[in-house]
């Protein structure tokens, strides 16, 4: 069903046969993008260094990651285990500013003056001292690295094991954590994945979750409004119980159904007790046995009231969907990046050095789900390697034909993510723009063109793909401008910044 990618600019070196023959990068070029963030910058004015940034672009680019990996000479275990960093790119008439700013977490602080790492992270970070030393310490830092949004008249950083921060939009100034008007209770949950439902039931919202886990878990389905007077309000509230511990950090929505994809993991936490894991070692995949979806009934949608749909789901583990929709027959189609185990980094391995080759990648699947007869059938979308996969957020929970995604160079196998795809979920036809061999690129973000939103008839595809790229030849970030339809380069613009691989951003209006 695919036809063969047209690669543009930067790839035009690579012929087709090399670009096959094994990974075109340089592991020293990958890594060196692991360091701390070492300056905060406030609205310094940037100029393209090729190309032209595009004037109708109005609107902040707020992207979430971990700043902070080594505190006097003590790496994190994992890169998620790095203090949040917020970046903001500010789009205005074809002129664009840049500020960054360490989310000021009660960690964040505590850890600067010490100057020493004092908590663990979940991903396997000891405090120094060896398991002595982290045993029975069971605090969770709130590190606020995971995604960053804008709900009403506050900007959210986001970690989904605990309460968001508030930032200033436009300082990025820490406000604290927040409870959302009392929406949360001191250390919920609150999930560093909402998604944006476009106006399925007249207004947009923003619909997202809450997970407590344990033997029994409960997810708490919130939605928001995202306009007028309103904004920022709590409209629906509803909490479900599940059998088994929960492991969920994404999920997909459609106009009548917030879909969960529950893996098939197990959580033995005796190893974080003991002080030898990080909480999410602990968790390992059942080999042989089924995830399940769950159905969530949305409360303005027709199954409102009904109990919870619980489905069994193919073999692999999911982080991240593209989207979810229904069809004209009625079947739930959910599409997620699915990895034939848990990936996880054992407690002897240094990150900067994991071998790819060891490592299954995440690829592009379709689940449609039989309603009736609680069928599932799987099909693979995409072989290539990928991960951060959006479709244009006004198409978001309704059958979107295009979605666009961070691939790997090389069309099979495991290597670090160096392009960015646009796949058309009708055709299968591939669009890809390469930073390879010496960029690595980060989650893309689709920017619908403000002509094009809401307006019927008008392409899917137009608007941008705003992404960061490591810059391997630089040591630096660039943010990369990509015509969307097309993806031809329109502007790169070189950052007085250095940013390690983040994690997700959004786009917000002007
Ligand atoms: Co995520």
């Amino acid at each position: 069903m695919t036809v063969a990618p047209s690669r543009a600019s930067r790839s035009e070196g690579l012929d087709a046969a090399s670009a096959l023959a094994g990974p075109a990068y340089d592991r020293a070029d990958w890594s060196s993008a692991f360091r701390n963030v070492g300056v905060e910058l406030s609205a310094v004015p940037l100029v393209a260094t090729r190309g032209t940034i595009p004037s109708e672009l109005a609107g902040t680019l707020y992207r979430n990651g971990p700043g902070r990996l080594e505190r006097g000479g003590h790496w994190v275990h994992h890169p998620f285990d790095g203090d949040g960093m917020i970046t903001a790119l500010r789009f205005d008439a074809g002129t664009l500013q840049l500020s960054n700013r360490f989310v000021r977490t009660q960690g964040w602080l505590a850890e600067e003056e010490a100057d020493k790492v004092l908590y663990r992270g979940v991903f396997g970070t000891q405090k120094p001292g060896g398991p002595i030393a982290n045993a029975f310490d069971l605090r969770l830092k709130n590190i606020a690295n995971t995604q960053v949004v804008r709900l009403g008249d506050q900007l959210l950083a986001l970690w989904e094991a605990s309460s968001p921060h508030a930032l200033d939009p436009e300082t990025l100034e820490t406000k604290g954590i927040t409870l959302l008007d009392g929406v949360l209770k001191p250390d919920e949950a609150f999930s560093a994945h909402p998604r944006l439902d476009p106006g399925h039931h007249g207004e947009p919202r923003l619909v997202t979750f809450g997970v407590k886990a344990g033997p029994t878990s409960t997810v708490r389905l919130m939605e928001f409004a995202t306009t007028g007077e309103q904004a920022g309000q709590l409209i629906a509230d509803d909490s479900y119980s599940f059998k088994g511990f929960a492991f969920l950090h994404d999920f997909a929505i459609t106009p009548n159904w917030a879909v969960f994809l529950q893996n098939a993991v197990a959580f033995n936490p005796l190893g974080f007790v003991l002080g030898q894991k990080g909480a999410a070692q602990c968790l390992s995949s059942k080999p042989g046995q089924q995830g399940q979806f769950w159905l969530v009934p949305r409360a303005s949608g027709a199954f409102a009231g009904q109990k919870p749909r619980l489905i069994k789901a193919p073999e692999g583990f999911v982080f991240h969907h593209l989207n979810a929709f229904e069809d004209a027959s009625g079947e739930v189609v959910v599409d997620s990046i699915f990895y034939a185990d848990f990936p996880s980094i054992g407690p002897d391995v240094d990150f900067r050095t994991i071998d790819f080759d060891s490592l299954p990648e995440g690829q592009l699947k379709r689940c449609r789900i039989d309603l009736k007869t609680a069928g599932v059938s799987l099909e693979l979308l995409e072989p290539r390697c990928c991960e951060f996969a959006m479709v244009n957020p006004a198409h978001q929970g309704l059958a979107a034909r295009y979605g666009w995604m961070a691939v790997a160079e090389r069309e099979h196998g495991n290597d670090p993510l160096q392009a960015i795809e646009k796949f058309d979920l009708l055709s299968g036809e591939r669009r890809v723009w390469s930073a390879s061999p010496r960029g690595f690129v980060n989650e893309p973000v689709m920017v619908p063109s403000p002509q094009a939103s809401g307006a019927a008839g008008q392409p899917e595809d137009r608007g941008w793909v705003l992404v960061l790229v490591w810059n391997g030849a630089r040591c630096a970030s660039d943010l990369v401008i990509l015509d969307a339809a097309t993806m031809a380069e329109q502007a790169v613009v070189e950052l007085p910044l250095a940013l390690p691989y983040g994690l997700h951003g959004s786009w917000s209006p002007a």
